[in-house]
């Protein structure tokens, strides 16, 4: 099969692509390179474009047929989200309604979109459901939210597919180590930690101990990226439905305190770290957790990588690579 993937130079984006060239399917990535880094051109059918390019957008789409397109590109640094609300506005939902309407210019209409957690702000149950009430807090969440509520809308008035599919905390690498999460600047907890120890700093920082936590530190869902991309494309059955309108939570269903987290990357990289804690930062909910009986029923989906310190060791045996 033909498949889209934007934002294929990024973290979760390449791991797709390395999985659908596992399967021997034609891959084509659009992606402008923000803050992707393209690695492996061989394979693949890669194209530098912006997607708030509407009239390059337009020529390519004209060229192929996709059977489905993955939509990964976006900005997604939260805090910059809330300096920067009409660059995320413009990248994220404006370059989204792009991509849509470009594909049903041309008679493209399957697509999978990165959701995330954060459509949920502060969480009113121990764990979250699909259904639980969307009031994101960022305005990162505020354009995933609007993303999922134009699909909605596309795909009661047209013939228009879509899956939307809410991350929790995306970690690991591939496990040949070929690739992983690189982000610039770095905001995620396991890929900082790990890059403090690459440059030898063992100091870290906690943000708030007085939670109502196991151990006073926030709690978050930590899934392995090729567990997201396996959920993606077991996705794609639900595209035979003659409507289809869906979203799922993509978590592990566990969660893990920041300490825990230290705790098994000491395990892992076999380095004390020294611990430091700070004030609590605003917008922290103490635990994120997904609850995934939506995508475990649904599509049979349930992930691979269930020990936390596993992941950690994938993450590691790429962060430890010199060229990174
Ligand atoms: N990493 C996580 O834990 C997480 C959690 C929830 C949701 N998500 C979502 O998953 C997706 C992928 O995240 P990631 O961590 O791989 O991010 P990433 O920054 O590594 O990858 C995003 C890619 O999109 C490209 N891109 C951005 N804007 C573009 C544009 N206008 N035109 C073309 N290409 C563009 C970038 O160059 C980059 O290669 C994002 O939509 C993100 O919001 C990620």
């Amino acid at each position: 099969m033909k498949f889209l993937v934007t934002g294929g130079a990024g973290y979760i984006g390449s791991h797709m692509v390395k999985f659908l060239l596992s399967k021997n399917h034609e891959v084509t990535v659009f992606d402008n390179l923000s803050t992707g880094k393209l690695i492996n051109k061989n394979k693949i059918n890669f194209i530098k474009v912006n997607l708030l390019n509407r009239k390059k957008l337009d020529q390519l789409m004209s060229k192929k047929k996709f059977d489905a397109v993955f939509h990964f590109a976006a900005l997604s640094i939260v805090n910059e989200s809330e300096k920067k609300p009409r660059k995320y506005y413009m990248n994220n939902v404006l370059g989204t309604k792009n991509l849509i309407n470009s594909m049903i210019k041309y008679k493209l209409n399957n697509l999978i979109f990165s959701s995330s957690a954060s459509v949920y702000g502060a969480p009113k149950t121990k764990k979250i459901l699909e259904t639980h009430q969307m009031k994101p807090i960022s305005e990162y969440g505020k354009n995933k939210k609007e993303i999922e509520k134009i699909l909605a809308q596309i795909g009661k008035k047209k013939n228009f597919k879509s899956i939307s599919f809410r991350y929790f905390n995306a970690a690991g690498a591939d496990e040949s180590a070929k690739i992983g999460e690189n982000h610039k600047p770095e905001t995620h907890l396991i890929p900082k930690i790990l890059n403090s120890i690459k440059r030898k700093q063992k100091k870290v920082y906690i943000y708030g101990n007085s939670y109502k936590t196991i151990d006073g530190t926030c709690v978050r869902d930590y899934i392995h990226v090729n567990d997201i991309v396996r959920a993606h494309y077991y996705g794609l059955k639900k595209f035979r439905q003659k409507k289809c309108i869906l979203n799922y939570n993509i978590g592990s269903g566990k969660g893990y305190s920041v300490l825990e987290i230290i705790n098994g990357i000491e395990k892992v990289t076999r380095v004390k770290l020294k611990i430091i804690y700070k004030k609590k930062r605003k917008g922290d909910p103490p635990i994120l957790v997904a609850d995934c009986k939506k995508i475990f029923k649904d599509l049979r989906w349930k992930p691979k990588y269930k020990n936390i310190d596993k992941i950690l060791l994938t993450a590691w045996q790429w962060h430890k690579k010199p060229f990174i």
